[in-house]
């Protein structure tokens, strides 16, 4: 009799971990899961079923069950975890073995890892995954970067356990390096500034509009019906509209206000700060957070710093759909900053990326899946190498259309007090990006001025410095 031999190994088996393991055994592949906390491995023994899943006692037991060369994907908590988890797996491994990085590292370490890894003939892949638990359970969108023929291994595993739509999986080969984990950190830079948005038109309806839980949820319901369909529009829904089994009231308003991150949307905003894209929405997302997180300090500064409230007066309806007009010209525009920045890393980190691959694999199974992702993906079909997807006439057009609104809710939150970081950064950028003159000639005076920077001039070549008087 020969011994069971597994195509697939996971280490890591929180919820996950577990899902993706029990994800690829419903897909027909054998999969080996391992975890140094022994209850982990245990709850997976006890979800097996038909499967032919190897709920691994030992490192030992893990690594030689697989068959060789071996695939080997990690699901921890980026950071210290994901390299002592290497270093211990390292005397097990033989030269041809493969390491799969599933979870959300940095993608800098990602480039560390695999080329030390590289110097011992272990291939590295560095695989975004998004979804949340739901995602890896049933089918989330997986973003792929690392060595062409390591990705060629896994491929048939991936294809059947992403998420698809249209027949398509959510999954395609992204590029070399970190070019998976980049994609994925912008993802959820994306992520930031969406929910960011949504959080916001929900402050201006309940504290500007005056609108209950019960209306909030019913009208991201009709949002999510036609142009503004997205999962997080979705799941804001059905989010207003649960009630606390506590105290029988909505959950919502029970929740404490302070955001919590785990740092990808951070380290978005800075690689874009570094690249010298601007990415606005995204940033000011991530500072939403930062303050939202400083509670003790708003709570005394509210009682300081009082400014009269300005009490809403006009048409509700009217406002609703400017703000619902106004939502989606910020969505494309969060997207736009994404992409754009997903643009200019190819260049910088040579992933040689197609950005309607990105698309694609977006439109299903992650947490930024929209209706809006079909537009974008057909955007970069017609132009592979858009700059900025502001400059794709059926999008540029939509925003257009828009601006007005756009304008009309940002001026309205604005007389009311209330803060709407993310709709003002997406306003701001619309108006610098469709500007071909913006002040920054006298920037260049004052640097000249204090600095001797030099500056250049409209009506001759070359660099030019001026005692100013
Ligand atoms: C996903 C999510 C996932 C995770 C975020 C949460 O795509 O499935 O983005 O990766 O939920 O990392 O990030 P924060 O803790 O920073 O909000």
């Amino acid at each position: 009799m020969t011994e069971q031999k597994y195509e697939i190994g996971m280490i890591g088996l929180g919820v996950m971990g577990r899902n993706l393991v029990l994800n690829i055994g419903d897909h027909g592949y054998s999969v080996s899961g391992y975890d140094k906390d022994i209850t982990k491995v245990q709850e997976l023994q006890t979800e097996v079923g038909s499967r032919t899943i190897n709920a691994a006692q030992s490192l030992d037991e893990f690594v030689s069950v697989l068959s060789t060369p071996r695939a080997i994907m990690m699901l921890v908590p980026a950071g210290k975890i994901v390299d002592t988890v290497i270093h211990e797996l390292i005397p097990h491994l033989e030269k041809g073995d493969l390491i799969i990085d599933a979870g959300n590292s940095h993608f800098k370490d990602t480039d560390l890892r695999a080329k030390s890894l590289a110097e011992k003939g272990i291939l590295y892949m560095g695989v975004g995954i998004s979804g949340g638990e739901e995602g890896a359970r049933h089918g989330p969108s997986l973003m792929p970067g690392g060595p062409k023929e390591a990705y060629e291994r896994v491929r048939p595993i991936f294809e059947a356990v992403a998420a698809h739509v249209d027949g398509v999986p959510c999954v395609l080969y992204l590029g070399p390096g970190s070019a998976g984990h980049y994609v994925k950190m912008v993802h959820n830079g994306i992520e930031y500034g969406l929910m960011q948005l949504i959080a916001e038109s929900y402050d201006l309806m309940k504290r500007g509009l005056a609108l209950s839980d019960a209306e909030l949820s019913i009208i991201y319901g009709n949002w999510n019906e036609n142009l503004l369909n997205a999962y997080l529009i979705e799941i804001t829904s059905r989010i207003f509209a649960q009630v606390d089994e506590q105290t029988g009231k909505r959950l919502i308003d029970e929740i404490l206000d302070e955001a919590k991150q785990k740092g990808t949307g951070m380290w978005t905003s800075q690689d874009a700060m570094d690249i010298q894209v601007p990415t606005p929405v995204i940033d000011a997302a991530v500072v939403a957070r930062n303050l939202s997180a400083m509670k003790s300090e708003r709570e005394s500064a509210s009682k300081n710093i009082k400014v009269r409230a300005t009490r809403f007066k006009g048409n509700r309806d009217a406002i609703l759909n400017q703000l619902k007009s106004a939502m989606y010209a910020s969505m494309i525009i969060t997207y736009a900053q994404g992409m754009s920045q997903l643009h200019a890393a190819s260049k910088v980190y040579e992933y040689s990326l197609n950005l309607e691959d990105v698309a694609r694999i977006w439109r299903g199974g992650c947490i930024i899946r929209a209706a809006l992702l079909e537009n974008i993906q057909a955007a970069y079909h017609a132009r592979p190498d858009l700059p900025n997807l502001l400059n794709d006439s059926s999008l540029g057009k939509a925003v257009m259309a828009r601006q007005k609104d756009l304008r009309k809710v940002v001026g309205l939150a604005v007389k009311l007090g209330i803060p709407i970081p993310c709709l003002m950064a997406s306003l701001a950028y619309f108006d610098g990006y469709r500007n071909a003159w913006l002040p920054a000639n006298l920037i260049q005076a004052q640097r000249d001025d204090f600095g001797a920077h030099t500056y250049e001039r409209v009506d001759a070549k070359g660099v030019f410095h001026t005692h100013w008087e």
